[in-house]
């Protein structure tokens, strides 16, 4: 959820610290703060609220000149987002500062045990301990390194730790459990972030770090040690893109940028997957075709927008491979007492491969014996890494909050996985796997001719950004569409907006409708099963008869809707399975539009954070 960025190296560390921020942002913006270690002191300032209010006070009180420092900018677990509970935090002497992401969840604990032995607290976070504790473990004589093992011994729960010591100018030591951190190697200079973005201007080699290891860095040399202080080996990636993308690029927001670019991502993550004769070959497909032949069933975990592409997902699965699939939220997942075991195949799709929910329903699915492939944007992140099997897709860094391009991605992954599965185990004809394969690699194209298109969208979106509600409805693969529209506009637009599945309307929600509101309708295509067609134009009726004003999305040459829509959108026709990835298209434009009218921060809605690594 916070972004965390330290460094040790020839330039100035403030400088550093905050074009890592800029880029770290995303992930967390209720206040921000930087320590640098400078003539034997720290140097720390913090302020709530965006980053520009730390920049601003930073311009008017500078920090020293110093060559090794951290930053972080917040997403608030413990305590309001106040000057004071933001990151860093010292201890007592101002000797230790450090930054944190994730709970510690015995922190109550630690807390009372500090203040009885006379610890005064200055903050209301569960990360304060940590400083104080370090400073004691380093006043009784240990290395910063050697006090980071130690606290780490002594806490419960998810976190990344970054620390400096007064005493310590080019040093900078870090410390993972179940939230990311990786290095960045330079040359002359070292990093450690929440994710590469921080770095990627100064170099593109990275390492993984695992839990319960801690790094400490200098300018020169990296040591990775468990928690008994033994070096461990640690592996190097380097990162396919660079700096550029994941700078807006002459967008007004990282939003508009990255729907701009998803027929790039959608062709990305099919490329050097589809051999000859439309055969599939899936990277890193760890799984050998006799462990796929003997799944029995397919469960699929997933938060949020992900969780929406799983649903995509089932219906082809289903159809494609005959397999029973599930599609579950990931928080709920372990707490129920699923049914998984060997035969079990569990897929897990999240953009970031931090999301904590995912990677402990994850854990617990292997802990079962289910074998686990990750659909996963972000390489090197420990969802992927902790499965048995994953499949990338390649929508490059998703800035904004809002997920887009990496949804798409998501959904041409999920088909890709249903049709090597129908694929292995024979349950779909090559030729037939072919005539799909054609329809995937069309739709680049389909998602630029939307893209084209969509002006009307933008203007109808203006035209409703005082409507008090909006209502989204599908059948079949339109109803996660419907689920997705909503929740774009829930979250970028904080407006009132529910998906529904089209029968649904009538067992309840039909209530809702009253004169005006706007109610988006995913209508599927007319060529496939017609009898989904005139289900749904039979919906349309029945809420424009109660006073509906009805956005309908609809494909090419589908008149049969034009007398019941009050605005229509049109998509390019597609194969009904394939649907989502072009009707899903408008209502991101929608909701990025309506929420730019309605003035509110696209890039970076209120109490949200790009990934959420914690339950
Ligand atoms: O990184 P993940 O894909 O695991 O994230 C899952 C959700 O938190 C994410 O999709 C969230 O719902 C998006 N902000 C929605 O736009």
């Amino acid at each position: 959820m916070c972004g965390i960025v330290g460094y040790t190296g020839g330039q100035q560390a403030i400088s550093v610290v905050l074009e890592g921020l800029r880029r770290l942002e995303y992930r967390g913006y209720d206040s921000a703060g930087v320590a640098v270690v400078a003539d034997g002191a720290l140097a720390s300032l913090k302020r709530a609220g965006k980053l520009a209010n730390l920049e601003k006070a930073l311009d008017e009180t500078p920090l020293a000149s110093a060559t090794t420092g951290l930053g972080h900018t917040r997403w608030a677990t413990h305590g309001p987002p106040t000057n004071r509970n933001a990151h860093p935090h010292l201890d007592q002497a101002g000797r230790v500062a450090v930054i944190h992401n994730g709970i510690i969840e015995n922190f109550a604990r630690l807390r009372a045990e500090l203040e009885a032995d006379g610890v005064a607290f200055v903050s209301d976070t569960d990360t304060e301990v940590v400083a104080h504790m370090l400073a004691s473990e380093v006043a009784a004589g240990s290395g910063l390194a050697d006090a980071m093992r130690a606290v780490c011994r002594r806490l419960a729960g998810a976190f990344t730790l970054v620390a400096v010591h007064a005493d310590a100018p080019d040093r900078v030591v870090a410390a993972r459990r179940n939230s990311p951190l990786v290095v960045g190697v330079g040359d002359g200079e070292n990093f450690l972030a929440s994710d590469v973005s921080a770095f990627i201007a100064h170099t593109r080699e990275a390492l993984e770090i695992d839990d319960d290891h801690v790094v400490e860095i200098t300018p020169d040399t990296v040591v990775v040690t468990d928690t008994d202080g033994a070096q461990v080996p640690v592996r190097g990636y380097h990162v396919d893109w660079d700096a550029s993308a994941a700078e807006k690029d002459g967008y007004d927001y990282f939003m508009l940028k990255e729907i701009a670019e998803q027929p790039k991502a959608v062709a990305n993550t099919l490329l050097g997957r589809i051999g000859t004769g439309g055969k599939l070959s899936l990277d890193q497909m760890r799984l050998s075709d006799e462990e796929l032949r003997e799944v029995e069933k397919v469960v699929v975990i997933a938060c949020g927008t992900a969780y929406h592409a799983g649903l995509v997902a089932k219906y082809a699965i289903e159809h494609w491979t005959r397999i029973p699939c599930e599609v579950e939220l990931a928080s709920e997942f372990r707490y129920r007492d699923p049914v998984v075991g060997r035969r079990t195949l569990v897929i897990a799709i999240s953009q970031s491969g931090e999301t904590m929910d995912t990677l402990m329903a994850l854990r617990y699915a292997r802990q079962q014996g289910a074998r686990v492939l990750a659909i996963c944007n972000t390489n090197g992140s420990t969802i992927p890494r902790e499965s048995d099997a994953v499949l990338y897709t390649y929508a490059g860094p998703e800035v904004a909050v809002a997920s887009t391009k990496a949804f798409l991605t998501q959904l041409i992954a999920c088909y890709l996985v249903g049709l090597y599965l129908g694929q292995v185990r024979g349950t779909k004809w090559g030729d037939e796997i072919q005539a799909v394969v054609r329809d995937l690699s069309d739709l680049p194209s389909k998602v630029d001719q939307v893209l084209e298109t969509m002006e009307p969208v933008r203007a109808l979106a203006r035209e409703l950004s005082t409507a008090t509600s909006v209502l989204f409805v599908g059948r079949h693969v339109g109803f996660p569409v419907a689920l997705e529209g909503a929740l774009k506009l829930k979250e970028l637009a904080y407006m009132h907006a529910e998906g529904f599945a089209a029968a649904e309307l009538k067992h309840g929600p039909i209530a809702l409708i009253e004169d005006g509101v706007p109610v988006v309708v995913v209508v599927p295509s007319p060529r496939g099963r017609s009898v989904l067609h005139d289900k749904i134009v039979s919906n349309i009726q029945e809420i424009r008869a109660r006073g509906a004003r009805t956005i309908v999305i609809a494909e090419e040459g589908d008149d049969a809707v034009e007398p019941y829509a009050d605005h229509i959108v049109r998509v390019p026709a597609c194969p009904t399975l394939l649907q989502p990835v072009v009707a899903t298209v408008p209502l991101q434009v929608f909701a990025c539009e309506m929420a730019s009218a309605r003035g509110f921060d696209v890039d970076q809605p209120r109490n949200l954070a790009k990934s959420v690594t914690v339950e």
